[in-house]
């Protein structure tokens, strides 16, 4: 029975496995290990090789996931496939140092902590291995972390931790399977009740193969943020949906005082500047939505045209429902600002659900 599951995720990762297996049995002699890696079906063939491995060695299995794709999403999946009392995650391109997994897993077996984070943000740590672009990006987005959200983490953007598994198995319904941070949504869901203590080590350069890591994930990673910072009360998507709702408006004030600034001062040319600016806003706001708010489902082509008079559509009627609404409740109850406040919040839901389901349709 084993005593530590190390958790592998691979999306395109062959050339790396056989050496990490081959580490991993150096670094943890006299410890009962299994290693369980969590292949999204990666096209190189990285199940077959671990598979390979593990018909000569039974401590390496395989998890394959088919029509799924996700960092966070395989990590909690390994763990959850896991019994025995300890889990780690590591990474399969060898920039986490394996050496120091023994300690961490001493530090858990002392019983003063329930997870160990691996950091490269204290004393004996260092993120070497982390090109110039990369390393301003994950200390900028360390630097917003603790901002925003109070968790104990030197390193939250690490992806290398161990911790023990009663206390995973309690919050893994808790955790979001999307995006990179699982270490930080970790973290934050356990709040004060998870006994952190911090690893730490050096992060080297990667062995074979690419980074997944694109602007997908960047945004992925600012949702969690918001949804930890409202308490998990709102979800992100409809968040990114209201901030650019907000910058439609500063873009819609702004064509509209340009357009005036160059027309002759004539009222019906109010009007018509009115409709222009409104237009500008919708196609900036179709813009950013498609951007950012369902980068996931990115429209392209003909479908974002075919998207961008759906959104409109749904537009106008989100202004006639809040026209409505408002005035209806104006009459009930002459409070200017409640009423105006009402239909806006009720068209920013309509057009949000409304996009949701029939512009950025989930796939
Ligand atoms: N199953 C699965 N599915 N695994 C994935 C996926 C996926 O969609 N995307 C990435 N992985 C695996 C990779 O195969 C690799 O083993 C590990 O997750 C890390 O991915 P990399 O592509 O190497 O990421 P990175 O080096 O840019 O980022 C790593 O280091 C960062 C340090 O700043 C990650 O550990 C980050 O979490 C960490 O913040
Ligand atoms: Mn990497």
């Amino acid at each position: 029975m084993p005593q530590l599951s190390v958790i592998v995720p691979t999306f395109k990762e062959r050339g790396n496995v056989a050496e990490l297996v081959r580490r991993l049995d150096a670094a943890l002699a006299g410890i009962a290990w299994e290693a369980i890696f969590v292949d999204d079906n990666s096209p190189d063939g990285t199940a077959a090789a671990v598979k390979e491995i593990g018909a000569d060695d039974p401590r390496v299995r395989c998890l394959r996931r088919v029509g799924r794709r996700g960092l966070a999403g395989a990590c909690i999946e390994g763990m959850l496939s896991s019994a025995a009392p300890f889990v780690a995650v590591i990474d399969a391109d060898l920039q986490h140092d394996e050496k120091v997994l023994p300690q961490m897993l001493a530090k858990l077996t002392g019983g003063d902590a329930d997870l160990v984070a691996a950091t490269r943000y204290v004393e004996g740590g260092s993120a070497q291995g982390l090109a110039g672009r990369r390393d301003a990006i994950s200390r900028l987005a360390t630097r917003l972390t603790h901002r925003l959200v109070g968790v104990p983490l030197s390193d939250p953007m690490s992806g290398f931790f161990m911790m023990r598994r009663d206390r995973f198995d309690e919050m893994a319904p808790r955790l979001s399977p999307t995006g990179f941070k699982i270490l930080l949504d970790i973290a934050a869901t356990g709040g004060g009740k998870l006994r952190i203590a911090e690893q730490p080590y050096s992060f080297g350069e990667r062995f074979a193969g690419e980074s997944k890591f694109n602007a997908q994930i960047g945004v992925e990673f600012l949702g969690l943020l918001l949804a930890k910072m409202t308490g998990d009360l709102v979800d992100p998507r409809f968040i990114f949906f209201a901030i650019v709702g907000t910058i439609g408006l500063f873009v819609h004030l702004f064509a509209l005082w340009l357009l005036l600034m160059f027309l002759p001062p004539q009222h019906d040319l109010f009007r018509a500047a009115q409709i222009f600016a409104t237009f500008i806003a919708m196609t900036s706001n179709f813009l950013l939505n498609n951007e950012l708010t369902y980068r996931d489902r990115r429209l392209k082509g003909w479908s974002q045209l075919k998207g961008f008079v759906l959104f409109c559509l749904i537009g106008s009627v989100g202004v006639l429902a809040n026209v409505d609404l408002a005035g209806w409740l104006y009459v009930e109850r002459p409070i200017w600002w409640v009423a105006g406040a009402v239909g806006a919040v009720m068209s920013a839901l309509w057009n949000y659900a409304m996009s949701t389901l029939f512009v950025w349709r989930a796939r």
